[in-house]
Parts: structure tokens; sequence; C-alpha cells
């Protein structure tokens, strides 16, 4: 695996890779990765034939200085995780060359608005402007984005087809540990009795989903279910439990269309975020998690 820490030596690398034929896929990551990030390497394999991954913890998005300073960063241990699932070149950008008197930045309406948009300000400004650099810096044929940051997957593939940046997204399945979390760098700073009562995210999920795949319809019951679940494991904060429209990402008060649950609650100092995609196909609905 090559490391690369400047954008000239990424794009000299890469432009190598396509002189040779190859397809290039993408995994942008802020590192401390876990089998999560590992599945999207391995998803992109099927689509490309270099794999390009970054780390960079993006400061730009994070509304919370705290949440910068402490976010897990080790990467000799990314680097040997990396190169197992079969990177060929990791790009670790200097902050110094990223951001070096930047004036440009890209803000997204509407799908912006809601659920982290709404308790983030800032975040998906740092999140589009970071993205974008980074598929003008590697210019991959496809990149691929895990499903449990669902906002972030959406305004992506927005942006992409807004912008007409010419690559593919692929949206990868949420990677769970065992009981249900969803895999997060974020998981690290739970203490063993919150990474316990974090679960009852997972078991929220899961009661909306029996509802709703038993036909209930009415949004706030559904919402209701999930919220008992995850009241009764004592969060320090639940930031929203929302059913939306996988279109708008706009709340919506009846089951009618494709739709999102979506989580972000604090177990501790530590933010979580989960969602369950509901699909609908004609009258049924049925429930991904
Ligand atoms: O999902 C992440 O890890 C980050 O938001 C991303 C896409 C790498 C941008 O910094």
């Amino acid at each position: 695996m090559i490391i690369a820490h400047t954008i000239e030596d990424v794009r000299t690398r890469v432009k190598q890779a396509r002189a040779e034929g190859k397809r290039i896929g993408f995994v942008p990551t802020m590192g401390y990765l876990h089998d999560g990030h590992l599945s999207l390497v391995e998803i992109s394999k099927q689509q490309s034939d270099f794999q390009v991954m970054s780390i960079f913890v993006n400061r730009i998005q994070f509304n919370d200085k705290k949440d910068f300073e402490s976010y897990p960063r080790e990467h000799e241990r990314d680097f040997a995780l990396a190169k197992s699932a079969g990177v060929h070149l990791m790009f670790l950008p200097e902050e110094e060359e990223m951001y070096c008197n930047q004036h440009t930045f890209v803000e997204m309406e509407s799908l912006t608005e809601h659920l982290c948009g709404a308790t983030r300000p800032g975040h998906f400004r740092g999140v589009c402007t970071v993205v974008s650099k980074l598929f003008n810096i590697v210019q991959p044929d496809v990149a691929v984005f895990g499903r449990k940051d669902i906002q972030q997957a959406i305004i992506i593939e927005k942006m992409v087809k807004d912008l007409n940046f010419p690559l593919r997204i692929i949206i990868a399945p949420t990677i769970r540990e065992e009981g249900g979390l969803a895999m997060s760098s974020r998981n690290k700073h739970l203490s063993p009795s919150e990474r316990i009562r974090a679960l009852s995210i997972y078991r929220g999920l899961l009661a909306a989903k029996s509802l709703i795949e038993s036909g209930n319809r009415d949004v706030r019951t559904i919402i209701a279910a999930a919220q008992s679940n995850i009241e009764s494991s004592r969060p320090e904060k639940i930031d929203y439990i929302e059913l939306v429209s996988y279109e708008t990402l706009a709340p919506i008060n009846i089951m009618n269309q494709r739709a999102i649950l979506a989580i972000a609650a604090f177990f501790g100092t530590t933010r979580l975020i989960d969602n369950m995609l509901i699909e609908k196909n004609g009258e049924h609905y049925s429930c991904v998690l």
C-alpha cells in the first residue's frame, strides 16, 4: 500500500493506475477504521480495480471543538487494516495543504435543513466542501459511503448530480456489532455501561420495524415505540427521532412513501446516530436496518 501525503502525489499515482486501464474506487474516511469502513472497500473492489482511501479528520465539519480534538486517531493500526482490506493508495492530506487560505465552500439547500443538519450547524457545509475537494483530487469512478450516515450519503449523491461530478456513488449497508449497535469510530468513547445502554437505539428501530411491517401507518405511534425503548435506557440526550421522506428528508405525518426512521442520541458524551430504511413496495412496507 502506498501512503501519499500530498495532492500532487495522489494525482500522479491515480493517473498511473488509470493509464494502466484501471477503474478508480474511493472510500473517504476520518480514520479509526472498523469493519464498517472495510466493508465499503469490499464493495468498492467489486466495482473498480484500484482502491484509494483517504483519512482526514476534517476540522470544518465539526461544530464542536472538543469532538474534533477527541476524535480517535490511530494511523498505524488504520494502515494495517486498510492494507489487509486491499487498499492500494492511502491518502493522508495535510490540513495546511487542504485548507490553504480557502474562500470557497460548498453549501447545499433544503436536504441539509433536517436531522443532523438542524442539530449540527455547518456540518454538511464542511462535509460537502471536503468531499468535493477529495473528489477533485482523486477523480474516482466510484465512491462508497455507508448507510449509517444516511443523510450524508443522500446529500453527497445529490451534490454529485447537481455539480456534475463524473462518478457514481454507492450507498453500502450498515455494519453492526453484536447486539445491533451500528459500527462507528465514536463507539470507542463509550464506557461498557454506556455501550449496553446504547443498544436501545437498535431495539427502538426493531420496535418500529415490527409496527410498520405489521401494517401500522401512524407515524406518531411508530416514533413513540422507538422513543420509549431509547428513553428506558436513560440517554443523556435525544437529538432527534424522526420519520422523514427519503426524497426530501423532511418529516412526514403519514406513511405513504419510501422513508427513513432516523435517530441521534447521546450516551455519556458520545453522540450516536442510526437509522432504518423503510422501503415501499405497493401497499407493503419493509424495513432495512
Ligand atoms: O463519514 C465520514 O467519515 C466523513 O464525513 C467524510 C465523508 C470522510 C468527510 O469528512
